[in-house]
């Protein structure tokens, strides 16, 4: 499973990229706007600064919803760099879109997906990835991870090639269980990429390991 992590800030998907298990960058409008950045040009700019930070796939949502728009703005955003998905929402124009990227070689990435219906509906445009958002439909009280269950599920049994990309990921457990039931990737803020470090067998192991060794060091002495 690849690991993606769910920002648009530049400090953390360094401390993500260092750590050597980065596989990619989603963001989205609202993640944008968290950051402050605002107009045209200081997106493009701000989306070629995580691309020089990550060689891998950054997710680049467009903001129009008509066809043409979305279009011309997917074409500039992958002008941008090589590694740049062009992030699309599930809407009807959306789906024509993806098709054309689709055709034209450009990756995507179709998100706002709440159902296996919409997950199809992707694939069929050729998307690269599909984004069910976990945590949002765990909050009106279902099971989101069940979506990802369904989708690998339909995936598998039609051989579709879309990329299942569980976002609106908020824990660990979210991280663990996404894995168990067959996301190809997942994207996450980093806290709760970091969280899946923390057992207290291991802080407690570590301190004794540490201490005997230092023991043992007094000892010799
Ligand atoms: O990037 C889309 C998605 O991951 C949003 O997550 O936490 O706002 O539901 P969240």
């Amino acid at each position: 499973m690849k690991f993606f992590i769910d920002t648009a800030n530049l400090e953390q998907i360094q401390e993500a990229q260092d750590l050597g298990i980065l596989d990619g960058v989603t963001t989205n409008p609202s993640l944008m706007a968290k950051e402050g950045i605002s107009g045209t040009n200081n997106v493009m700019q701000h989306y070629k600064k995580i691309c020089e930070i990550t060689p891998g796939d950054v997710s680049a949502e467009v903001i129009a919803t008509d066809f043409k728009e979305m279009v011309k703005e997917g074409e500039a955003l992958a002008e941008i760099a090589d590694n740049i998905v062009i992030k699309i929402p599930m809407i009807k124009d959306g789906i024509k879109a993806l098709a054309y990227f689709r055709d034209k070689g450009i990756p995507t990435n179709c998100t706002l997906v709440f159902s296996a219906g919409q997950a199809i509906l992707a694939a069929k445009a050729g998307a690269t990835y599909v984004s069910p958002f976990i945590g949002r439909i765990d909050d009106i009280g279902w099971e989101g991870m069940q979506l990802i269950h369904d989708i690998a599920e339909i995936y598998a049994v039609q051989g579709y090639d879309t990329e299942i990309l569980a976002a609106s990921i908020r824990n660990g457990k979210h991280i663990v269980d996404a894995a168990k039931n067959g996301a190809d990737v997942v994207t996450c803020p980093l806290d709760a990429m970091l969280s899946l470090l923390k057992h207290p067998l291991t802080d407690n192991g570590l301190a004794k390991f540490l201490a005997d060794h230092e023991k043992a060091a007094k000892a010799v002495k």
